[in-house]
């Protein structure tokens, strides 16, 4: 059984609870339509209100935004829609004051082709700013089996990319560059270059950078598909026959571990918050060890976010749905939970920029919206972890009812979904619309529902936002949600304090009690002589948990809960539909 951790062993960033701000959805301070800083500065009390320990900005630097800021052309400048340096500092100062820390997002394994890297990098084949990107010839179409139709090149040009690669956002992940005659890498989109981290001078230029961050006060970083930084040798095709797709080939290469350590070595410290987003699934479970143990034997970063849970009901192509089941995720919550029990530590979430939202996903997000998003709350705040809030889900905000193309912003949706209609694979948007509707990175995009007037408090009424407001502001939102003592945004804040509270919600062992029911997920937590219990109904039935023996008549308190519930017996409990309890069993 653990005891209570010895100082050495706690952190920060382990007993916080992270808050992820999408700038652009949060608040509009100048009626533009586009979230900026000095919207996030004006709601700094808020959320001090609700008791986060840190935020995490996604991108704010200077951006042509062809991903929404994940397409940097300046690292050191912050982006004119968003305001200026003297606003980032103020924000910065605003956190700290309210204790709030702040990371920020690092985004190296790419650049946008605008950044002057790039400029210089594509200007000549031989200058220094050559070897900073994936520069190849290309293939004579003969000696492969690509199509040479299927790429952008001029006519006389009958070459094929110097690999089959394809980018995450759909199509080739090569560009063919006609002034130069060669090819450029880039795993997302064709103005997303990939760095070339085998270049010394690529990785003194990023670390200078992260200390130049850091010598402005911040507290950490997320790290922007970091396991993508290094590639393999040669940069070999996929392979079909054996299941090899370009993610098996891009993700956790060779030389991953080296950059990370020397980065590690350079610019990380264990005080700060390092967050790496490791894409492709399943991970190892060595691989991710290595990822978080700390150094000098391992990377050091804080904690990674893997996918395996957000791949449950995901199909092979991005756009593909299936069916996902309890058993399913909890086998992977389970796996994480073990694997990181004794080395590192695990990050806790559903939802993100890049994710549906997690009460129409894992949820009910119409009968039992704010019982189910509340259950879902508690399950990632009393897992063993730090759990991050993605803006909007401490309301327990939904998808959005997506009815054309138009309604979307996202290059993620919007590119392949273009390129099958180009192709003839598809006939209309008809045929992938439900998919897109569930899926889409833009369902966590539209904006912060401040209140229920026109735009929801996110912006002017006079003016346009960038993206839809969801219609359901009228009753999902902030004000109505802090007036109701019952609401999903209160439950937020009690989840948070009694993190504060209670040391086994941070450091305790997790034992699952139910893997493979169908719609219970039971687990107790341990830390020397405190112990709690939690009993999840994911489902819209009442359900019976037999608690296993030596719960039976235990003196058990209930902590937190969903409904009202005045119960001290966890014997044979009859859950009502999405009914979450946690019992201090002390
Ligand atoms: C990460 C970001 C995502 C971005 C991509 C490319 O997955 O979270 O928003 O599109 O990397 O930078």
């Amino acid at each position: 059984m653990t005891s209570h951790p010895r100082d050495e062993e706690r952190r920060w960033w382990k007993e916080a609870v992270v808050y992820q701000i999408y700038p652009r959805s949060f608040k509009d301070s100048d009626g533009d339509g586009v979230g900026d800083i000095p919207g996030i500065i004006e709601k700094a009390d808020y959320l001090a209100d609700l008791g986060v320990d840190c935020i995490w900005l996604n991108p704010v630097y200077e951006s042509p935004n062809a991903d929404n800021g994940y397409d940097i052309a300046d690292y050191r400048a912050i982006m004119d829609e968003f305001g200026t340096m003297d606003d980032w500092e103020q924000l910065r100062d605003e956190l700290h004051k309210r204790d709030i820390k702040l990371i920020m997002d690092l985004v190296v394994n790419h650049t946008s082709d605008e950044h002057a890297w790039f400029l210089n990098s594509r200007a000549s084949t031989d200058n220094e700013f050559r070897e900073y990107y994936w520069w190849r010839e290309g293939r004579d179409p003969e000696e492969t089996d690509l199509d040479p139709e299927v790429y952008d090149t001029p006519d006389d040009v009958n070459e094929v990319p110097p690999n089959d690669w394809e980018s995450f956002f759909g199509g080739p992940a090569w560009s063919y560059d006609e002034d130069s005659g060669e090819w450029y890498l880039h795993l997302f989109d064709r103005k997303q270059p990939d760095l070339n981290w085998e270049n010394e001078a690529v990785r003194d230029e990023v670390f200078e950078m992260m200390e130049w961050w850091l010598q402005k006060g911040i507290d950490g970083f997320r790290m922007d598909v970091i396991n993508l930084i290094s590639k393999p040798e040669g940069l070999p095709d996929t392979d079909p026959e054996n299941d090899i797709e370009t993610i098996d080939r891009a993700v956790n290469g060779p030389n991953v571990h080296d950059y990370l350590g020397e980065m590690r070595e350079r610019v990380l410290e264990p005080d700060f918050l390092s967050v790496g987003e490791m894409i492709g699934a399943p991970m190892p479970m060595e691989t991710a060890r290595q990822y978080v143990t700390p150094g000098p034997e391992g990377d050091g970063l804080s904690m990674i976010f893997h996918f395996e849970h957000v791949l449950v009901d995901r199909g092979d192509d991005a756009l593909e749905l299936t069916e996902w089941t309890l058993p399913d995720l909890k086998a992977i919550f389970d796996r994480w939970q073990d694997g990181l029990a004794e080395a590192g530590w695990n990050s806790l979430y559903f939802n993100n920029h890049d994710q549906p939202r997690q009460v129409s996903r894992y949820g009910n997000d119409s009968e039992y919206r704010r019982e189910s998003a509340k259950l879902l709350a508690t399950l990632l705040h009393t897992l063993r972890g730090t759990p991050y809030i993605y803006q909007g889900e401490e309301l327990g905000m939904t998808n959005y009812p997506f009815e054309s193309l138009d309604d979307f912003r996202d290059v993620a949706t919007l590119n392949p979904i273009r390129s099958a209609l180009e192709a003839g694979e598809i006939e209309s948007f008809e045929a992938v619309k439900d998919r897109a509707r569930a899926m889409s990175r833009d369902n966590a995009r539209t904006p912060m529902q401040w209140d229920d007037s026109e735009y929801a408090g996110f912006t002017d009424p006079d003016s346009t936002p960038w993206i839809d407001v969801n219609p359901n502001k009228e009753t999902i939102n902030v004000e109505a949600e802090r007036a109701d003592q019952n609401s999903v945004w209160h439950y937020y804040r009690d989840l948070i304090s009694l993190r504060k509270e209670h040391d086994v919600i941070v450091y305790g062992d997790y034992d699952p009690l139910t893997p493979g029911h169908e719609s219970l997920w039971a687990y107790t937590r341990t830390l020397g002589d405190d112990s709690l219990l939690v009993v999840l109904n994911f489902s819209d039935d009442e359900t019976q948990f037999e608690s296993p023996e030596d719960l039976k008549g235990a003196n058990a308190e209930i902590l937190i809960s969903n409904y009202e519930a005045d119960v001290s017996d966890v014997a044979d409990a009859v859950l009502r539909p999405w009914e979450a309890r946690v019992y201090d069993l002390r």
